[in-house]
């Protein structure tokens, strides 16, 4: 790449799968001669690639763009030109009326239609025009976008995101993903594994492979034969990854075969990601979510009898519609019956073209905070609770980084808690022994205990 290249600046917002969009992004706009920065004060072109999840989400993104209007204005004094775009599920969501509401914004392009953006960067820098793609031509999409740049992977370093299958059937009534990502589908086989090896090849120790139901996954392989979340994992395992992780899951799809798995399989990492959304059957029925709290109790039975020192995660919304404090008791029960390490809560937003959003049995904000606050003082009891389980033992600890001190590692441990490490032998990239001495709510610290050296 010579000096003239081009710089490219993108802010992810949401979920996994917008980083991962985010690199595709980045690893097409490369072959463009754009070169990734990492701030937007350098920047030629801007990309917010959104969320639309809740209202706040997609707020964060009309206040930054504000921002960015002034730093544009600047460029332009000085001679020169920044393209803003928006990506992402806002993109998706809200289409032209973006260019309305926010006219700095130049290009708004879907997250199944990127692929499409060096045209577009193409007739925006040149003709004045401000493309709105927001199309879901998905089967084009990955087939469409260049592999991964080799550099780009071993710049990212040792753990990387492998997006198998997006969009959702499931339509529960709060939820946005559905209509901003499309349909279901599952990539093939042959192409997952033909991506998988690249990242092999250029150092990742860790694949996290992603889907926004990801245990839906139903690819074919060559010969036409669907292939499952387990099959794949298996045939993953079997090329040498050395660790293995899947989010996020459905507890609808989580078959047996899936379940066993973590105890077949020791790459599989002992974590699963399984949002319940709430412990009430009412309020289950109600979301649309196609099972009973009983079902997910049984999942967790058959998960732990599988993998007993599997650690569980989930999310949970609290204050959706018509929810009362038996609802409330309900999910803080299921809570204390199943002691999860580590989980996501919110309190419900509605979300417009949603049914549950039209519902007129709202829940007065106050009292959603209320609830979400005494939801997160237990999670968070919890998630000390098992960090300081820890202590004592010795993890295998996967190095990410350097830390912030010399002779301290950071990484993560098979539960995916972040470990800080006393070494002076490791690099990144190495999977070593850490004994862990201290355990806070968010962060194990422990020394480098390798033997095998
Ligand atoms: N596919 C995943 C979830 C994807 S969205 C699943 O089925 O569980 C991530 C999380 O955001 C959800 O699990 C839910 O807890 C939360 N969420 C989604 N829509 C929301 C809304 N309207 N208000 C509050 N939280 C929401
Ligand atoms: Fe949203 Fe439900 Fe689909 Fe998850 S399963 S993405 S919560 S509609
Ligand atoms: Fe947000 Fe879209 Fe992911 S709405 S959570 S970025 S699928």
């Amino acid at each position: 790449m010579n000096e003239a290249a081009k710089k490219v600046f993108i802010k992810s917002y949401g979920c996994q799968m917008n980083v991962y969009d985010a690199e595709r992004m980045a690893d097409m706009l490369e072959g463009e001669a754009y070169k990734e920065v990492s701030s937007a004060e350098e920047a030629d072109l801007i990309i917010l690639n959104t969320c639309h999840i809740r209202e706040k989400a997609a707020e964060k993104v009309y206040s930054e763009i504000g921002r960015l209007k002034q730093l544009k204005a600047k460029r332009q004094k000085e001679g020169k030109q920044t393209l803003l775009t928006v990506a992402g599920c806002v993109a998706q969501a809200e289409g032209a009326e973006i260019l309305r509401r926010a006219p700095a914004v130049d290009i708004v392009v879907g997250p199944q239609s990127y692929h499409h953006l060096p045209d577009m960067l193409k007739s925006a820098a040149s003709a004045r025009k401000k493309p709105v793609d927001t199309d879901f031509p998905t089967i084009d999409k990955f087939a469409a976008l260049p592999e991964p740049h080799e550099q780009k992977i071993q710049d990212r370093g040792p753990t990387a995101f492998l997006t198998i299958q997006e969009g959702c059937d499931k339509f529960c009534t709060f939820c946005v993903v559905p209509y901003t990502r499309g349909a279901e589908y599952s990539r093939p086989l042959k192409e997952v594994l033909k991506e998988a090896d690249r990242l092999l090849e250029n150092g990742v120790k860790e694949v996290t492979v992603l889907g926004q139901n990801v245990n839906a996954y139903h690819g074919e392989d060559e010969k036409g034969d669907t292939v499952s979340l387990a099959d794949l994992l298996r045939t993953l395992a079997a090329k040498g990854t050395p660790r293995l992780r899947y989010t996020t899951s459905h507890p609808r799809d989580m078959d047996e075969d899936l379940i066993n798995l973590h105890g077949e399989l020791p790459v599989m990492m002992p974590y699963l990601h399984l949002p319940v959304q709430s412990g009430s059957d009412r309020i289950l029925e109600a979301m649309n979510r196609q099972h009973k709290a009983s079902h997910y109790y049984q999942i967790i039975e058959k998960v732990r009898k599988a993998c007993p020192h599997i650690a569980l995660s989930s999310d949970f919304i609290v204050g959706f519609p018509g929810e009362t404090d038996q609802d409330f008791k309900d999910t803080m029960k299921l809570i204390e019956n199943i002691d999860f390490a580590q989980s996501f809560s919110f309190k419900y937003s509605p979300r417009p073209g949603t049914p549950a959003s039209s519902s007129t049995d709202q829940v007065p904000e106050e009292l959603k905070s209320e609830r979400l606050a005494q939801l997160q003082d237990l999670l968070e009891k919890q998630r000390l609770k098992f960090n300081q389980a820890t202590v004592g033992q010795t993890v295998s600890v996967l190095v990410e980084r350097r830390g912030k001190e010399t002779g301290i590692m950071s990484g993560r441990s098979p539960y995916l808690q972040t470990v800080q490490i006393e070494t002076s032998l490791s690099r990144i990239g190495d999977i070593i022994d850490v004994r862990i001495k201290r355990a806070s709510a968010n962060t194990l610290y422990g020394e480098d205990v390798t033997n095998t050296r």
